[in-house]
């Protein structure tokens, strides 16, 4: 049985890509989906036309990858599709945010993903494809989103390297890295941050929406790309990061934000 397992599926990107692997992947028998909303897996999977595992899970766990592996076993799966799209930011300074949000995020967005990778790579062969969700905050620091985007530049380095370790068993892994994204609960979370009424980013300017992210991640990873900008605003943002120095970039960002 081969399968496409998702993290952070219970909403936003994650779900997304799961409509999506629903309509489009025909090689998949099964959807398995985790996050820690077990009601919003629920929804979500009764809405999909193949059969589907929902594992309530809450990655910051460290067992909880024990246990996904251990159903890939008992199951006798084949990990066809990796989505490993768990994961959260907090806008604001670091002090700010403070040890704990910033552990939390360290944790969920660099060791869990690895977490989740391994877990699954016993599982993966010729053929089969690895798709961690990055950011295009990978490609530079930014102030006032320092912790996360470090966290994603740690994944985008990750996932680079890994795709190198993977060519010889013929498995592919895509870096996606998206720019701000509305219409999920990510830019709410990220500024539940400090209470003090201030909005370290005034607006998201260029946001783009998560069905053609999803749409376009995944025809990157179909066609064996490292890295996935799925947009124009993410390409350009890439380029310039390349172009551009660090300083100066930075110094766009701090204008951007506050505008
Ligand atoms: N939206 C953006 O602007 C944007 C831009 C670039 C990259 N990204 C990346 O895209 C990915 C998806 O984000 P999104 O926009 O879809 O945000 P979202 O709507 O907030 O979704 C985050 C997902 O992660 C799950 N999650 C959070 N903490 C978890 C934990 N401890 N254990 C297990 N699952 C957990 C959430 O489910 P539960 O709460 O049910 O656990 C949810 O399904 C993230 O990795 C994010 O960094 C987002």
């Amino acid at each position: 049985m081969r399968i496409a397992l998702i993290t952070g599926a219970s909403g936003g990107l994650g779900a997304e890509f799961a409509r999506q692997i629903d309509r489009d992947e025909k090689e998949i028998d099964e959807i398995w989906l985790t996050a820690r909303r077990e009601e919003k897996l629920r929804e979500l999977a009764s809405r999909l036309a193949h059969g589907t595992r929902i594992i309530p899970a809450d990655l910051a766990d460290r067992s909880a990858c024990g246990r996904i592996g251990a159903m890939l076993s008992e199951a006798g799966a084949e990990v066809g599709i990796l989505v490993v799209c768990a994961g959260f930011g907090k806008v604001g300074t670091s002090v700010g945010i403070g040890r704990d949000a910033s552990a939390a995020m360290i944790d969920l967005n660099c060791r869990a993903a690895v977490d989740v990778t391994l877990t699954a790579l016993p599982f993966m062969g010729a053929g089969d494809r690895i798709l961690e969700i990055c950011s295009t905050s990978a490609f530079q620091p930014f102030p006032c989103l320092g912790v996360y985007a470090a966290s994603k530049a740690f994944l985008y380095s990750y996932s680079r390297a890994l795709r190198q370790e993977l060519m010889p068993r013929k498995i592919a892994v895509t870096a996606v890295c998206p720019y701000w994204i509305r219409d999920t609960e990510f830019i709410e979370t990220a500024e539940d941050t400090s209470g003090d009424g201030r909005r370290p980013v005034r607006h998201y300017l260029f946001a783009g929406k998560a069905s053609p992210t999803a749409r376009r991640a995944l025809r990157d990873s179909r066609i064996g790309l490292a890295v996935s900008t799925p947009g124009i605003i993410c390409s350009l943002h890439r380029l310039f990061a390349k172009l551009v120095p660090r300083n100066v970039m930075m110094l766009i960002w701090e204008g951007l934000r506050r505008l």
